[in-house]
């Protein structure tokens, strides 16, 4: 089979067109593929197991010396791309957003959960913080509840395809098992922080219309499920600390001084 048109670029891969109805996703880091490849398929079978609107996952495989996965191609431009810069369509989007989340959210899981174990190495690898604000963070991480709903743990716009049949989740590398408000906090952050994907639309740069994004998108998610929108600010500390070592340079430091914010407020 030959590649075929580049169909999008994401923070950790490029996907291309794959004969007429596959994908394959092939990592920027030569060195992490192969253990990011081994993840993403553990994560992928599972995930195709459960009735969940997510592209059917065909196999590993060998390309150009890198090893890569091949997926069933989803028609349709992502959500971060289709939203126009006008603050219906931003405020459509965020709302939808939080309905697939939640949705996600009620799928029942028979695997024991592993969220906070998750953030507790990051927490504990993380070598730019210092040894007392990470006594802290694993003291506050160790208070909150474990959870047992599937959490997606990377859920932004860019990781939604809208397909004719629906909008479908795709990138399930960084599932977990744990709290569907550890889940949430980690959306609201990433849509909140200043980090841009690659290739960013105009509605993410512009700061009004990604508050307003995060806004209607917490707004929604809190009326859903009827949580108290107060536990959000409890799930911030570890996961801003475990957001640390994914990021570089100023990216990085922004969220170094949410952290210390967020401890402050404590
Ligand atoms: N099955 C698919 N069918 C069609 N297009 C796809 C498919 N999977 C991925 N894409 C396109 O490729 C882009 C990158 O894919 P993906 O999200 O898996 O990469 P990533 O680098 O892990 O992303 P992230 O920045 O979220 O870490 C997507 O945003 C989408 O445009
Ligand atoms: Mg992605």
């Amino acid at each position: 089979m030959k590649i075929g048109q580049l169909l999008g670029v994401g923070n950790t891969a490029s996907v291309y067109e794959w004969g007429k109805s596959k994908v394959i996703k092939i990592f920027h880091d030569y060195k992490s593929a192969m253990y990011e490849v081994t993840k993403e398929a553990k994560n992928a079978k599972i995930i195709n197991k459960l009735n969940i609107r997510a592209p059917r996952f065909s196999k590993i495989m060998e390309y150009e010396g890198k090893t890569c996965l091949i997926y069933e191609k989803v028609e349709g431009p992502t959500m971060l791309n289709y939203i126009e810069t006008k603050k219906y369509s931003v405020s459509y989007y965020a709302k939808l957003l939080a309905q697939i989340h939640f949705e996600i959210h009620q799928v029942k899981i028979d695997i024991s959960s592993n969220l906070k174990t998750e953030l507790s190495k990051n927490i504990t690898n993380t070598e730019v913080i210092t040894e007392s604000e990470r006594k802290i963070v694993l003291r506050i991480l160790e208070t909150l509840p474990e959870g047992k709903v599937l959490c997606h743990y990377d859920f932004h716009p860019g990781n939604i395809i809208l397909s004719p049949n629906g909008p479908i989740i795709i990138d399930w590398l960084n599932a977990l098992v744990g709290h569907q408000l550890a889940d949430v906090t980690r959306t609201y952050m990433m849509i909140n922080s200043n980090a841009l994907p690659p290739n960013a639309p105009t509605w993410l740069i512009e700061r009004k219309y990604r508050d307003l994004f995060g806004k209607e998108y917490l707004d929604e998610y809190f009326n859903l499920s009827g949580i108290d929108r107060i536990t959000l600010d409890e799930w911030l500390v570890p996961i801003f600390a475990s957001r640390i070592s994914e990021l570089k340079g100023k990216d990085q430091l922004e969220i170094i001084n949410n952290l210390k914010s967020a401890i402050k407020n404590q």
